[in-house]
């Protein structure tokens, strides 16, 4: 079996901050859907489906297609396939696959769908070149990243805090770049070397101010998982508890604040086969 570079894979509560991270971004999802337009009977991959948001929200839109949706981390797919069936959802099929090796035949999808998974694969232009091969003449490759956010008031000690950690994990699974390929190249330079078409790069913003505070919670809530999470390796890196929990203090601090402004980037490129 192939080895996963996701830094994350496995690490106990990620499943459930992916679940957060869909739930924060779902109007941005819903923005992605208008521009791709699925229609009844088109076939989808979810290509790196984590636990499978948009796999979930995108099949009943495609029924009575059923959508394939992989990943290599087997307790994302697990925690996938209990909560399509706890939503009633019965057309997306969930299989532990890597994806620059897909078992599925040539011209299989008229949509290949890849959130937030491809950084983190060890050869990015081959990763795209097998998702042309499953993907149909004339159908399409569409590839979700972030750009980046910013928060105002200042709270980039925060973001800050667990950087290091989370570096640290990324050096000690993905090896040291020479062990990637291509990992320079941007959505829109894969897509044009693999031979797509019409390729698109567009932006899809989100705002949040206090005039939504749930939004606003949402929006930062991943951040704060991760450092949750992460608290005892932090810790251990040499961050004291009581600068940890002055931090963690500001945040809260923030979430109140009537300024707190969050803005992010999110870009979908699209190319057609
Ligand atoms: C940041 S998560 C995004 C998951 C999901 N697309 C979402 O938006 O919630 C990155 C995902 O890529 C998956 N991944 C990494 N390398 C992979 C590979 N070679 N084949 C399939 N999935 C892979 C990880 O297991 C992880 O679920």
């Amino acid at each position: 079996m192939s080895k996963s570079f996701y830094p994350r894979a496995g690490v106990p509560g990620d499943a459930k901050r992916l679940e957060f991270q869909i739930d924060a971004l779902r109007e941005e999802i819903e923005d992605e859907l208008e521009i791709l337009k699925p229609t009844p009977g088109m076939h989808v991959l979810d290509a790196g489906c984590g636990t499978g948001g948009f796999a979930r929200i995108i099949a009943p839109r495609v029924s009575p297609s059923t959508v394939k949706a992989v990943d290599l981390e087997r307790s994302y797919i697990s925690v996938a396939r209990r909560l399509a069936k706890n939503e009633g959802i019965s057309n997306v099929d969930f299989s532990v696959q890597d994806i620059s090796r897909l078992r599925f035949p040539a011209a299989s999808f008229d949509l290949t769908y890849c959130r937030l998974a491809l950084p983190f694969m060890p050869d990015k232009l081959a990763t795209m070149k097998e998702m042309k091969r499953v993907t149909k003449t004339g159908g399409r490759i569409a590839v979700s990243n972030f750009a980046g956010f910013f928060a105002f008031p200042d709270i980039s000690e925060f973001m800050k805090l667990g950087r290091k950690v989370a570096t640290r994990r990324a050096a000690r699974v993905m090896g040291k770049p020479k062990n990637r390929k291509n990992s320079d190249l941007l959505e829109e330079e894969l897509m044009r070397r693999t031979g797509l078409r019409d390729v698109k790069v567009l932006p899809l913003h989100s705002i949040a101010t206090q005039s939504d505070p749930v939004k606003l919670r949402r929006m930062l809530l991943p951040s704060i998982q991760y450092v949750e999470m992460d608290r005892e390796e932090i810790l251990k890196a040499g961050t004291t508890l009581q600068r940890y929990d002055r931090i963690m203090g500001q945040v809260n601090t923030w979430l109140k604040s009537p300024r707190a402004f969050w803005m992010g980037l999110m870009l979908l490129t699209v190319g057609t086969v």
